[in-house]
């Protein structure tokens, strides 16, 4: 078991001697002798005095699932399952989590509803690029949908959030952003924060509806991805540049969906099959009118041979906006008949195989 835990370890936690033990308890000849044997381990574990650590937690959780268990049969077959999650790692070809130990990730998130209140600030992270994403989001991504040492594209990288993360996380990441000044400070920013895993990070200047993405991965021998993430300006609600290549810049709502259909059809050349591609977008409010955005540009990925997998709805709940603005938004939308909203969506797809 992986435990970071620096303190002394109780006896069922010295992983040969647990083995031991559950082998006994697997060839016991009946229900009292397994028993006898969790409770001497679940005995062990809280002799230890202090707070258990995770990995003794889900230990001792495990333990009492097969004290309690009504037939030896059943006794045998926890045990046994057990045994395998501390011997054997499973894992799938998208991620490194060992399913064998799946109750050990509770920081991997697996609801569709992302209500936070706090941006995680942590190392280089700041909330001083207008419209950047909160941390949490590429992080998760990450954590889902890549392994460690393999390769992250962000075609929107703005102040370099998922390639921080990638530094983390220990996933190489590309980031392409149209503004020279502001790939520069994302430059900055990233060599800032400790590289423990060693990874390679480049942030581009480029313009993501035309870059010739697989000359971008060449230099590092690199010829796909195996992640994407797409954070791009939501239409005109920011105007982050006056290049009318910036996608704020679009003409109209149907020249945004083209060139987004542009990026799509263009990282789809780089990324693995089976792989995954993640859209973060919002809505917008126009003349009294309700403009799905993110689903608008939700059916030009899923138009583009990307099979749609989830779509998670992530709020922002935050207390510091100041009160008077707050009930006068609320006066608004009792008059005009419509719900005020800041949730964006992560739109999760698979590139078809
Ligand atoms: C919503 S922000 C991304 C923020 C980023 N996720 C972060 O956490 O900092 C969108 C970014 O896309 C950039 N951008 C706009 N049009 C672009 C294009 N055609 N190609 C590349 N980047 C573009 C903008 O300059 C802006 O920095």
């Amino acid at each position: 078991m992986d435990d970071t835990d620096e303190r002394e370890q109780p006896p069922a936690l010295n992983l040969p001697y647990l083995l031991d033990m559950l082998d006994q308890m697997r060839s016991a000849g009946s229900l009292e002798e397994v028993r006898h044997f969790a409770a001497l381990l679940q005995e062990q574990l809280a002799a230890s005095g202090s707070t258990p650590s995770a990995s003794g937690l889900l230990l001792l959780n495990d333990l009492t699932q097969i004290a309690e268990a009504r037939t030896l049969e059943r006794a045998c077959y926890y045990t046994e399952r057990l045994i395998r999650s501390v011997t054997e790692v499973k894992t799938t070809p998208i991620n490194d989590i060992n399913l064998n130990q799946w109750k050990a990730y509770d920081h991997i998130w697996t609801d569709s509803l992302w209500v936070m209140d706090r941006r995680d600030s942590s190392g280089v992270h700041a909330a001083d690029y207008w419209g950047n994403f909160v941390p949490q989001i590429p992080h998760q991504m990450m954590l889902r949908y890549t392994k460690r040492g393999e390769w992250v594209l962000d075609t929107f990288a703005g102040s370099g959030t998922t390639l921080i993360e990638g530094q983390r996380l220990g996933r190489h990441t590309i980031g392409v952003e149209l503004q020279a000044e502001v790939a520069e400070q994302a430059r900055q920013r990233v060599a800032a924060e400790p590289n423990p895993h060693g990874v390679v990070w480049d942030v581009v200047v480029g313009d993501s509806t035309t870059v010739d993405f697989p000359s971008l991965l060449r230099p590092y021998g690199q010829q796909s991805v195996q992640l994407v993430v797409m954070h791009p300006p939501y239409f005109d609600i920011i105007k982050f540049s006056a290049d009318g290549r910036d996608l704020a810049n679009a003409r109209s709502l149907d020249d945004f969906l083209a060139k987004m259909g542009m990026v799509v059809e263009r990282v789809a050349t780089v990324l693995d099959r089976g792989r995954y591609l993640v859209l973060v977008i919002g809505d917008k409010y126009v003349e009294g009118e309700w403009v799905p955005l993110g689903f608008l540009t939700m059916q030009e990925v899923q138009r583009r041979g990307f099979a749609l997998k989830s779509i998670v709805v992530k709020n922002f709940d935050t207390t510091t906006a100041k009160r008077t603005q707050k009930e006068l938004w609320r006066y608004r939308a009792l008059v005009g008949g419509f719900y005020l909203f800041k949730h964006e969506y992560v739109f999760i797809f698979r590139k078809r195989l």
